[in-house]
């Protein structure tokens, strides 16, 4: 969002407390945020806050009634990228929906030749109400998004829809909106996090990813436009948005059979999964007593996920792997591009402090099959996930 002029609308209702969030996440985003408070707005929040936070002097009144300086709000329309209006009461939506301009809000929303999104928020009955449903509808007619409103405890002590839809949840919406979408029409595979391989009913042998990489690259790629299929080992963690199709698996072979579906179907491959290498040759039905001094169990090869898509890759899909070592990052991250028949490897090494597992960074090269290495710094898994994507656009056509 670095450099993108966000105009943020405030009107009048009790989730006008959170924009002072949204405004501190755009701005740490990067984004220039000027806002408009309605006159009822500011009895929720402080235009002291909102100027402080925002940086900018904030707009009310249509001019200022001690100096008589007017507020132009077609030059505040013509200054944003984009209008954002949060929280939006059931009055000002229907004000919008029927273009009336009774205050400096509407007046800009009148003149705004660029996107309008909005955030609801009312108690749960008014947002069930066919008055405000038909208004809604309008403003999509009239080519405003709407982000739905949450639900939840609201503020009349009731419970149900029409909560404002979180801070974090409206800047990704502002995110997705300025993001270019050069994935469109394309369907991506993602697979990420460990697997775990069973020894018996209790225990498995698995390993430290988290699968914040993959996520992180399905995550991206889903919100440059692609159609995303993330294949998962287990992790605690959740994807948002939804050109996402999430499928959970937990041992290699339930993780090939799921690409085996898949792989054919889709244009560009990544593979950040750590998968076992090994399994147990047998699982134990029952949990294993604590016996002898030792134990041995006798591990048998998994399938390589990856060395099979390589094996039934079409000329016109591109190929990712991985490469984690701890030792010959470059001997090994080639010997694996060519062995599986990769158009890219991405490497990382433990040995880089904040590389690899778990953590919120990564340090990676990305050497192709014409032999062109590129190595980036140690960046978070979100950038590293932008560099993988900008990488592999120069091979999909
Ligand atoms: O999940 P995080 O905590 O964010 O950590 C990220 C990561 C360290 C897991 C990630 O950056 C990474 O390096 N993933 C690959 C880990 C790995 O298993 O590397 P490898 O060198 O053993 O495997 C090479 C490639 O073959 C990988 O693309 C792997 O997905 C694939 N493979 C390996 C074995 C196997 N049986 N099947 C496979 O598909």
């Amino acid at each position: 969002m670095r450099g993108k002029r966000v105009l943020l609308g405030v009107t009048g209702g009790i989730a006008a407390y959170k924009i002072a969030y949204l405004i501190r996440i755009l701005k740490k985003q990067g984004a220039e945020v000027k806002c408009i408070l309605t006159p009822a707005s500011s009895d929720f929040i402080s235009p002291l806050v909102v100027s402080t936070l925002s940086g900018n002097p904030v707009a009310i009144e249509f001019w200022d009634k001690k100096t008589g300086v007017w507020t132009n709000h077609v030059e505040l329309a013509l200054w944003a990228d984009l209008f954002v209006i949060a929280p939006l009461t059931a009055n000002t939506l229907s004000a919008m929906s029927l273009g009336s301009c009774d205050n400096l809000l509407l007046a800009t929303y009148l003149s705004m030749k660029g996107k309008t999104i909005v955030a609801p928020a009312m108690d749960l009955d008014m947002y069930a109400h066919p008055s405000t449903k038909r208004n809604l509808l309008q403003l999509e007619k009239d080519g405003v998004s709407i982000i739905p409103a949450e639900s939840g405890e609201l503020a009349s002590g009731l419970e149900g829809e029409g909560r404002m839809a979180e801070p974090e949840t409206i800047a990704a919406h502002i995110a997705d909106f300025f993001t270019i979408k050069d994935l469109a029409g394309k369907k991506i595979l993602v697979t990420a996090g460990p697997t775990y391989e069973a020894i018996d009913p209790v225990r498995f042998i698995g390993n430290h990813s988290s699968g914040k990489m993959g996520y992180a690259i399905a995550e991206l790629a889903a919100s440059r436009g692609a159609e995303v299929i993330l294949v998962t080992g287990p992790t605690s963690l959740k994807v948002s948005g939804n050109r996402i199709q999430r499928l959970d698996v937990v041992s290699a072979r339930e993780m090939l059979e799921k690409v085996q579906q898949i792989w054919a179907t889709c244009d560009l491959g990544i593979f950040a999964a750590a998968v076992a290498d090994y399994r147990p040759e047998t699982i134990a039905d029952e949990k294993i007593k604590k016996k002898e001094e030792t134990l041995n169990i006798e591990l048998t090869k998994n399938p390589d996920i990856l060395k099979w898509a390589g094996e039934h890759k079409l000329t016109t899909q591109v190929l990712v792997g991985f490469a984690l070592e701890t030792s010959d990052l470059l001997k090994n991250g080639e010997s694996k591009l060519n062995s599986k028949n990769l158009n890219l490897i991405v490497m990382n090494t433990l040995k880089d402090e904040g590389a690899g597992f778990a953590g919120d960074t990564n340090k990676v090269s990305i050497l192709d099959d014409r032999n062109n290495l590129t190595s980036f710094e140690l960046k978070s898994k979100s950038e590293v996930a932008g560099d993988i994507i900008d990488t592999v656009m120069k091979y999909l056509c």
